[in-house]
């Protein structure tokens, strides 16, 4: 089964890939190296004693991706490729358009020629809820126009999809809406790599017990929560990584050519900021130098999932604790240390 992982060097791209090569799938990633590192290959490989295909390529690029499909016979795709920074958004919202929605609309135009039905699992994120009505949230809540052009991105590509689906094409899809992704693989080998000054907050926290930062700024702490800080459902990568295996067998499986579903990912659960911070103290066994700042534009108040649909309809939960997210994301910074 030959699988196409686009922005499979990416953080949530290279933990899916592991697993993948560790199922025996046979992968193609496809990423422009835009926000990764050729060097994930090598740590992919180091994991799983396999070396997957790699191919630099622009999804931007409409013959490059019309050439990708020549040249292989996918079975699934994986679309992770995305711009993702909510800040650099806001200020470069049609680098945002064109990348996340340009590149998707390369990808539907060659599935369309296809003789076959296509296996699709699209990469969405819980930001196209907006600050939602009630907790815990649900895949039939309302969505929200989206504050940054990053989310708008992400609702448009969910519209194109449902508009490709309605269209009848031969086109299995699962979309995941992603909660807050935190945490490293085991062996340290991969983890989440910020170009720059970390955006989120897991990032920054390790960057600041390691040093590279001198404290943590806590956006606001006069929120109506328990403590006053954001509250977020956090979920460990690996389980994120996992939920792609979970989907595209089902979509492998399923009979209905034109099956379609979208399914929030999250563990159901919400944690403040200073609960995480302590927390993250508390397993590490170490101090953390941070202050109370002012609120960050843009930010909801709490996000955390209802995950009934996806346990029901799928039997898939998350398994691993935010304890060891916390852990691994701090080992996955030293180790990253250690080799500057
Ligand atoms: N935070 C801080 N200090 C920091 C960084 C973050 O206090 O230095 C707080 C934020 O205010 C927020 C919480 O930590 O309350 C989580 O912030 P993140 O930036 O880690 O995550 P967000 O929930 O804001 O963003 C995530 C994804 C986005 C996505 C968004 C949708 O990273 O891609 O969820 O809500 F758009």
């Amino acid at each position: 089964m030959q699988v196409l992982v686009t922005g499979g060097l990416g953080y949530i791209g290279s933990h899916t890939s592991v697993l993948l090569l560790e199922k025996g799938y046979d992968l193609v990633i496809v990423d422009d190296l835009s926000n990764s590192n050729e060097k994930v290959i090598e740590n992919i490989s180091q994991i799983t004693s396999k070396v997957p295909v790699f191919e630099k390529i622009d999804l931007k690029d409409k013959e490059s991706v019309s050439k990708l499909f020549n040249n292989y016979d996918f079975d699934g795709i994986i679309h992770f490729a995305a711009h993702k920074s909510v800040n650099e958004s806001v200020n470069y919202p049609d680098k945002y358009f064109k990348n996340n929605v340009g590149s998707l609309e390369n990808i539907i135009y060659e599935i369309q020629k296809l003789k076959k039905p296509m296996n699709f699992i699209f990469s969405s994120s819980c930001t196209v809820y907006g600050q939602a009505d009630s907790m815990p949230i649900n895949e039939g809540f309302e969505l929200k126009k989206a504050e940054s052009p990053y989310g708008q991105s992400k609702r448009k590509c969910e519209e194109i999809l449902e508009n490709f689906h309605k269209a009848g094409h031969n086109f299995k899809n699962i979309t995941l809406r992603y909660f807050n992704p935190i945490g490293a693989h085991p062996t340290s080998l991969i983890g989440e790599l910020p170009i720059g000054i970390p955006e989120n907050l897991v990032p920054y926290i390790t960057q600041t017990a390691v040093g590279k930062r001198d404290h943590l700024t806590v956006f606001g702490n006069d929120y109506d929560t328990n403590d006053g800080t954001c509250v977020r459902d956090y979920i460990h990568i690996m389980d994120l990584a996992e939920v792609h295996i979970t989907c595209l067998e089902k979509l492998m499986n399923i009979k209905d050519n034109s099956f379609f579903n979208v399914y929030n990912v999250g563990t159901g659960k919400g944690t403040s900021v200073l609960e995480l911070i302590n927390l993250f103290e508390n397993v590490n066994q170490l101090k953390l130098n941070y202050k109370i700042g002012k609120r960050r534009d843009g930010d909801v108040v709490i996000a955390y999932a209802d995950t009934s649909k996806i346990k029901n309809e799928l039997n898939w939960t998350t398994k691993y604790s935010l304890e060891n997210a916390l852990k691994t994301a701090w080992n996955w910074e030293l180790n990253i240390n250690k080799n500057e």
